[in-house]
């Protein structure tokens, strides 16, 4: 099963496939912030994948659109919510202090 780590902390879990990079956060003890409830209406989950990008599940339509409202949006940008994971090893940043206490 692949391991998901969160940067900038180093915090990281073991979760099965098809995992979504928001709950392998919370499995990490990462708070990710998540206003909308993880259905794809905001931007406070957005992340910045740094190892793993093409492994994880396509970008949708939906998400595409809403990801185009993140603040520092780049090409390994995803939603948290959105992005569920396949078999290998994925590294996440969190942007900027998006990290609740
Ligand atoms: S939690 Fe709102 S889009 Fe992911």
């Amino acid at each position: 099963m692949p391991r998901v780590t969160f940067q900038p902390g180093g915090e990281s879990a073991v979760v099965a496939r098809g995992t979504s990079l928001l709950d392998a956060a919370h499995a990490a003890r990462v708070d990710l912030p998540s206003n909308c409830g993880g259905v794809c209406a905001c931007t406070t989950c957005h992340v910045w994948v740094e190892e793993g990008l093409d492994s994880l599940s396509e970008v949708a339509d939906r998400e595409d659109d809403k990801l185009q409202e993140a603040a520092g949006l780049s090409s390994h940008s995803r939603l948290a919510c959105q992005a569920t994971v396949g078999e290998e090893d994925v590294v996440v940043r969190i942007p900027g202090n998006r990290i609740k206490a």
